[in-house]
């Protein structure tokens, strides 16, 4: 039986997690632990929240034994993110439970998913008539209920193609159920499922005019959906309102049927991937003078990193640098850039951790 999360269980690997105290930057977090009954995270000693106030014990070192790394503590999560986390009824899945991903290939172009890559991703599907539907935009499964676009996937739309389906486990769109023949073993996912969409929810502040911002979007799903290895939520990084901090030099990935509605990306029957870099506000802002707070900029130095992927899809991050870390959402797919055959433009994207209380506080503001 094939199943990529007892492997992954079983590799200690390092996590890039958002510090919300503070400092805004990801920290590297190599692995979960304890302190007391409470979730931790094996980090350097410096790196540490509390590291000024709490003399770390060797309990608290030997709970994040490594041979490479001598000075790893257990480190409490910073409070704000539990007391953030409190404040809502419905939580989102978190780590473990999401952004767990198969990833046997990795990224070197624009080149096939597997079957069991980036199991959050969605179509959408929109009909005019109720009987054919045409995909023209992804999102991302966060929570059995929800799915996270792009606003301008939901409201530019003409007025006869309405946005009224999800398909979730899709991997490639001319053939059901989907097959993948491996060296050794051949791996059949079940029937991707197409969901209805009981309600849309376009960020309050969405301003096509102005460069996009708040180009974010929230669908409810009428029902919720059966987890499975084909169908799974990515985790979405901690709540950050930092102005400056854009994930520079960061490898980031962005994956898609070429599902868009500037009909600039090659499309693919089967979901492709490719890896794109995070670039700094400053440089992004040389191209996009007018990027606001809760944008931010990627790719644009090869033709994969400018073209592929689906508008309102995601730009994600993966927590480790060896295997098998969750994946992060860190932006949605919003403005492509122009020139799909050029290289040297930017994309830009909505970023996810900007709006983290928007998108807790429109759920659960939804959740009946
Ligand atoms: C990628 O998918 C396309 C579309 O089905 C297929 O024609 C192509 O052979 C695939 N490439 C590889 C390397 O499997
Ligand atoms: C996708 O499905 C088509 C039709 O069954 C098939 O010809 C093609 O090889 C499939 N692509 C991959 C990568 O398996
Ligand atoms: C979801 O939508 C489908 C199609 O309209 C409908 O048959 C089904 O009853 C709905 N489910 C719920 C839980 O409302």
């Amino acid at each position: 039986m094939f199943s990529a999360r007892s492997i992954r269980n079983l590799i200690i690997c390092c996590t890039i997690i958002a510090t919300v105290n503070g400092a805004n930057k990801p920290v590297i977090h190599y692995g979960r632990c304890n302190v007391g009954s409470e979730a931790g995270y094996c980090q350097h000693r410096h790196q540490c929240w509390e590291q000024p106030n709490v003399d770390f014990n060797s309990a608290s070192r030997s709970r994040c034994v490594s041979q490479v790394h001598s000075d790893l503590v257990c480190c409490r999560r910073a409070p704000v993110v539990e007391a953030f986390a409190m404040q809502y009824r419905l939580q989102l899945p978190q780590p473990g439970v999401c952004g767990n991903s198969e990833f046997d290939n990795r990224i070197v172009g624009g080149e096939n998913t597997s079957i069991t890559e980036y199991p959050w991703m969605a179509l959408l599907r929109y009909t005019n008539d109720g009987a054919e539907y045409d995909s023209l935009c992804g999102g991302s499964l966060i929570h059995e209920r929800w799915v996270l676009t792009a606003a301008h996937c939901v409201t530019s739309r003409d007025a006869d193609q309405q946005l009224r389906q999800v398909r979730l486990g899709e991997w490639n769109t001319t053939s059901s159920p989907d097959c993948q023949v491996f060296k050794t073993n051949r791996i059949c996912a079940p029937p991707h499922i197409d969901v209805n969409i009981d309600r849309i929810i376009v960020h309050e502040q969405y301003t096509p005019e102005n460069n996009y911002a708040n180009d974010i979007a929230l669908l409810r799903l009428n029902r919720s959906v059966t987890f499975t290895d084909f169908v799974q939520p990515i985790c979405l990084p901690a709540a950050s309102n930092s102005v400056e901090y854009a994930y520079a030099g960061y490898a980031m990935e962005i994956a898609g049927w070429g599902k868009t509605d500037q009909a600039l990306f090659s499309v693919s029957p089967v979901k492709k991937k490719a890896e794109i870099t995070a670039i700094s506000i400053a440089s992004c802002k040389v191209v996009y003078p007018q990027l606001v707070n809760g944008q931010i900029c990627a790719g644009g130095d090869t033709k994969e990193s400018t073209c592929r992927g689906d508008s309102g899809g995601p730009l994600m991050l993966q927590d480790n640098f060896e295997s098998s870390g969750n994946f992060y959402l860190t932006g949605i797919i919003s403005l492509g850039s122009s020139n799909c055959n050029g290289v040297g433009s930017p994309r830009v994207f909505t970023r996810v951790e900007h709006y983290i209380n928007w998108i807790m506080g429109t759920m659960n503001a939804n959740s009946s």
